[in-house]
């Protein structure tokens, strides 16, 4: 039965177990990456719904911005930046320096816009800020990175250390090819990377029922394996009314159908989890190699 009520209802936030903490001998963020193949399938109303919801309970929680030179998380959070990745990777601003307070208290590291250095860095200029962002880590109970479209590399850098991943698609076939294309591409490079599927922006349950068994059946078919349902998020003129607003529908239009949904998203249980035993960034460095 896929309804997108059936998640689980609202959990007060309880600190996760810190038994990697403790072997890795220091605090280290939960991270989440938010990826699709296609572009537009909603990633950044997901991630910057996420954000907004867990700051409010309590959470002390980092939006990254990695749709790196066309970011736009800071406008869908009504913020205005006076640093980004871009001033980070060039030594300008340490990582501390460059993020923005938002609603709730949630910190943004935004992506910039229009720099042709964060578009297409090289290995070399990656690793630096991959380095330089390793402090935040410790500063954070939850980190949620939010992608560019398909398959570059430094999305694939963060799929090979991240241990959950949010694979957001639509229902039509073109956005769940390239998901299938992407789902692929981080179970290659990870094998132990959780994922979750949302199909976003559905035109009804159905048609969100029918995506998400077309996605697992092709999965499990050529793969052997598939990954799992978080849930369906409405099409809902709540969404664009709320980004012309500048404020997240969990926000503005909390009632709403995608906000009700969006928040059952941000509520999907291994985000609570989403820890490894070594510190993310350095995983992703040992990636670029
Ligand atoms: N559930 C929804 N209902 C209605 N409109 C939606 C919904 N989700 C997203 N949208 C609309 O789609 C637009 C694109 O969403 P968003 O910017 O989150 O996509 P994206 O995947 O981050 O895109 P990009 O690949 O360019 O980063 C939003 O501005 C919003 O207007
Ligand atoms: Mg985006």
């Amino acid at each position: 039965m896929l309804s997108r009520f059936q998640f689980k209802r609202f959990r007060p936030f309880r600190r996760p177990d810190t038994t990697a903490e403790v072997q890795d001998g220091r605090m280290a963020a939960r991270v989440v990456c938010i990826a699709s193949g296609k572009g537009g399938t909603g990633k950044s109303i997901i991630a910057s719904n996420i954000a907004v919801h867990r700051a409010r309970r309590g959470e002390r929680v980092l939006l990254v911005d990695f749709d790196a030179g066309l970011a736009n998380a800071h406008l869908l959070l009504g913020m205005a930046p006076n640093h980004d990745l871009g001033h980070v990777m060039q030594g300008q601003v340490k990582a501390r320096e460059a993020l923005s307070e938002g609603p709730h208290g949630l910190k943004l590291l935004s992506g910039g816009v229009g720099r042709q250095s964060l578009v297409d860095p090289t290995r070399r200029e990656l690793d630096r800020l991959f380095r330089a962002l390793m402090p935040l880590e410790k500063e954070f109970d939850l980190v949620l990175i939010d992608h560019g479209a398909g398959l570059g590399y430094s999305t694939v850098a963060h799929l090979a250390a991240t241990s959950t991943l949010l694979l957001v698609t639509n229902h039509e076939v073109t956005a769940l090819s390239d998901g299938y294309a992407l789902y692929k591409r981080a179970t290659a490079v990870n094998k132990g990377i959780r994922v979750g599927l949302v199909v976003n922006r559905a035109p009804d349950e159905k048609l969100a029922g029918a995506a998400w068994d077309s996605f697992r059946s092709v999965s499990e078919r050529f793969l052997g394996h598939s990954p799992e349902f978080v849930g369906w998020v409405p099409a809902d003129p709540a969404v664009s009314s709320s980004v012309q607003r500048r404020e997240p529908v969990v926000g503005s239009y909390p009632t709403s159908p995608a906000a009700t949904s969006l928040a059952a998203v941000a509520d999907w249980g291994p985000i609570d989890h989403a820890r490894t035993t070594s510190a993310f960034y350095e995983k992703a460095r040992r990636a670029l190699r």
